[in-house]
């Protein structure tokens, strides 16, 4: 699975750090091609000559190389990799890797490289859940750097709780995953829709929603970095599009529903994440409309439905809905699902802590039409996006399979 690939496996001081070998192992056995740099502290909890033995390619550390050496070699390394795993991620190189130092050779290693990198955390549960650590995370995140884990349970230091490395081969299925999702979806185009649509009442006044565009922007980064062609049609927000992905800024709901119909046929996979207006003013007052000191009624009309619109146009897209609900959410979802002929729906209850609109997490479920669903525990919203691509993709597939 991993034939071709070279994985640059970074190891940092932990006591975790002897389950590198058993990743390097796992690694190997899949066909990956493996360099490892090692931290002066990883070195004192697994030796240079273990890792050498067990990778079979050059291990680098700061013991016995030249800082000079560091300037020459760190960008070879860089280019050559294909995936970057640092296992264990200790709190202090996280940190590091948040304020960008490059203070050793592995930090300077992971400023020049360019391929996705994944760090697998390992620390006391504390450190872990310090403000700094977690603040460093949420940047590591929001820069596209894969976080596996870290797990729950018995800690070295005697006491229980989140900060334990993920296992081995979890660490390594997450990898294994990655590449198969890119090899899916190279060359496939993927539409993306998000934020919340603003129906304009007067030049100045518009009736909107509260989605922030987190969400879609996060899928549509998520596809981006798994390779595929990714076009984001964005209602207003504040987010800087995700790199790599083609932005098609709109406001309303008729405008969205242009810009998607325009480009629905060439597409392989259409997700649905934008919250689109259900109505808008019946009339768009040319001028700022002016208080006369009595109440004032709006007349609304219906917006067209774009996702219904797509299910009934679609012949071999995978189109995927979202609904927001506060009540009776999976009842509602799959209501939704039905009328709009998707081939999946994410649903979350927007007023649930954690989830929704503007939180950086959410937890959502996805339902099938075939009455299948997966529920999502609280994860970040990169994240929510890194597992529908997975999900999206496994069951397209089986779809293609029975066809
Ligand atoms: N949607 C759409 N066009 C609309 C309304 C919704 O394409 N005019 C899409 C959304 O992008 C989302 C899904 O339909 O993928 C569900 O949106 P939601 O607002 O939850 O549902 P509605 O169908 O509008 O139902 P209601 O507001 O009555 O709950």
């Amino acid at each position: 699975m991993l034939d071709g690939k070279h994985i640059l496996l970074g190891i940092t001081g932990g006591i975790a750090a002897y389950k590198s070998a058993e990743i390097a192992s796992r690694l190997r056995k899949l066909g990956a091609q493996i360099s490892v740099v090692m931290t002066e502290s990883a070195t004192e909890f697994i030796t240079p000559l273990t890792m050498r033995s067990i990778s079979s390619g050059p291990v680098y550390t700061d013991m016995f190389d030249e800082p000079k050496r560091w300037n020459v070699e760190h960008i070879a390394l860089a280019e050559a990799a294909d995936l970057v795993l640092v296992a264990p991620a200790s709190a202090n190189t996280l940190a590091k890797m948040a304020l960008g130092l490059a203070d050793n050779f592995l930090t300077t290693v992971l400023l020049a490289v360019q391929a996705p990198i994944f760090v697998a955390p390992a620390m006391n549960n504390a450190m872990y859940h310090h403000p700094a650590t977690q603040e460093n995370l949420k940047i590591l995140r929001e820069r596209g750097i894969h976080i596996i884990g870290p797990d729950s349970g018995f800690q070295a230091c005697g006491t229980e709780g989140d900060g334990r490395m993920s296992e081995p081969y979890r660490i390594v299925e997450e990898i294994g995953n990655y590449f198969r999702s890119s090899v899916q979806l190279k060359g496939e185009k993927v539409l993306v829709t998000a934020g919340g649509t603003r129906e304009m009442l007067d030049p100045v006044r518009y009736l909107g929603n509260l989605s922030s565009g987190k969400m879609g922007y996060a899928i549509a980064q998520a596809f981006a970095e798994a390779g595929a062609e990714v076009t984001l049609v964005t209602a207003p927000t504040s987010l800087t599009p995700p790199s790599g992905v083609k932005t098609v800024p709109v406001v309303s709901a008729q405008e969205m529903q242009q810009e998607v119909l325009k480009l629905f046929d060439e597409q392989d996979i259409v997700i649905k994440a934008a919250a689109v207006a259900d109505y808008r003013p019946a009339v768009f007052q040319e001028q700022k409309i002016k208080k006369t000191g009595q109440g004032l009624i709006l007349e609304l009309v219906q917006n067209p439905d774009i996702l219904q619109s797509l299910g009934e146009k679609k012949n071999h897209q995978f189109i995927v809905g979202f609904a927001a609900e506060t009540q009776n959410i999976i009842e509602n979802g799959l209501a939704k699902m039905r009328k709009k002929k998707t081939d999946m729906l994410v649903v979350n209850d927007v007023t649930a802590e954690g989830a929704g609109f503007g939180s950086d997490t959410n937890i959502v479920s996805i339902l099938f039409p075939d009455g299948q669903r997966i529920d999502l525990p609280q994860m970040s919203k990169l994240e929510v996006a890194k597992r529908l691509v997975q999900i999206i993709t496994a069951t397209r597939k089986k779809q293609q399979d029975k066809e």
